[in-house]
């Protein structure tokens, strides 16, 4: 059989224009954790770097905050809601299994010229959001893509585990992507990677609500839809994965070590954090965290982080900016962006 030939084609860089963040009102601190489960400010601080995080209002869902979240992202860059052809939203916590959280976002943004539709990738939603947007730009389908991740995880969360529920949050990170017009630089997207291994689906998941385990009248009381982790493995595989897939973009990108201005990990645990960034040679200054302030907030973790590094300017025109995430699947994932 004589192999098909290859299409090449010559694909559009994409740059990302604008950044925009939403995180609820209340709080939930460690003190408060404390009167709710056997644990203490000095374990979570001591294991994880986190003080607070924030919990959506009962009736704020999914979708408001993506909303929010998408609204910052557009006034940052000037553009309007009709000006946006596609939008993709990275969740775990949909506001419903269908339709999809992005056609809710759609219809509040009155986005009426985008197709709209969901990714389910764990922490790691964004970044194949980012991935998924820039194919789609790339290939000259689309001009414009509004990438959200937005995550209610406190519906997902059992209260009455103390070895979860003290790390997760809620709130919503946004970004724009274009194709890059004229010379390359602000925002261009060097490099991207996305990988999944499938065969440890079972060290992080929401193992109840779904067609394998649907919630009925008999098992309810077991709590089998919300989120179970086998924290120790986790954390073992989320340090070498997010290490190997930030040195492959910063690779592809052409750079080395000693270039990369800021690294924008996902906020799952502070030790996982200074564990990659130690293992890639990047030095703490150069790291950005904000879990302190909102924990785990899944997908949108580094969609979130990205936004409050670039309004307080903690990077610059020029720099190299990494984005690495980890999570359930297991996923991973990173880009290598010249601001
Ligand atoms: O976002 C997706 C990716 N997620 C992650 O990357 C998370 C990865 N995992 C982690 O971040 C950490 O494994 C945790 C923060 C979840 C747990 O930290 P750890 O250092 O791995 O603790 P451990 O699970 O080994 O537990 C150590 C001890 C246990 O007690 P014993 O058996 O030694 O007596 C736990 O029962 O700490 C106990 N413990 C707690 N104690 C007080 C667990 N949770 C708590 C708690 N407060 N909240």
């Amino acid at each position: 059989m004589t192999a098909k030939p290859h299409i090449a084609f010559k694909r559009l860089p994409v740059k990302i224009i604008g950044t925009g963040s939403y995180v609820p009102e209340r709080r939930l601190t460690n003190a408060d954790l404390e009167k709710m489960v056997d644990t203490s400010h000095e374990w979570i601080i001591e294991r994880t770097g986190i003080c607070e995080r924030r919990i959506a209002a009962d009736d704020e869902y999914t979708s408001h905050m993506g909303t929010k979240a998408a609204q910052r992202a557009l006034e940052s860059c000037g553009l309007t809601p009709e000006d946006v052809d596609l939008i993709i939203c990275a969740t775990v916590t949909p506001d419903t299994f269908t339709p999809s959280t992005a056609c809710y976002i759609q219809d509040a943004l009155g986005a009426k010229n985008a197709a709209a539709f969901d990714i389910s990738a764990a922490c790691s939603g964004f970044l194949f959001a980012m991935k998924t947007a820039v194919q789609y730009i790339g290939t000259g389908q689309m001009r414009t893509a509004l990438i959200i991740a937005a995550e209610k995880l406190s519906t997902v969360v059992n209260w009455e585990d103390r070895s979860t529920c003290v790390l997760f949050g809620d709130g919503a990170g946004a970004a724009v992507l274009q194709a890059a017009t004229g010379e390359e630089g602000e925002g261009a997207v060097l490099a991207t990677d996305i990988g999944t291994d499938g065969s440890l689906h079972d060290l992080l998941q929401i193992p109840g609500g779904g067609s394998r385990c649907p919630t009925t009248v008999e098992n309810a009381h077991e709590r089998l839809a919300t989120l179970a982790m086998r924290g120790n493995e986790v954390f073992r595989h989320a340090v070498a994965h997010m290490k190997e897939s930030a040195q492959s973009v910063i690779e592809r990108a052409g750079l080395a070590p000693e270039d990369v201005n800021l690294i924008i990990p996902h906020q799952a645990n502070l030790r996982i954090i200074n564990a990659v960034a130690s293992r890639l040679s990047i030095p703490e200054e150069r790291v950005f965290v904000n879990i302190e302030k909102y924990g785990n907030t899944s997908a949108a973790a580094v969609a979130i982080a990205f936004d409050e590094a670039r309004r307080s300017g903690r990077f610059t025109k020029g720099d190299n900016v990494i984005l690495v995430t980890f999570g359930a699947g297991l996923t991973w994932s990173s880009a290598a962006i010249r601001w």
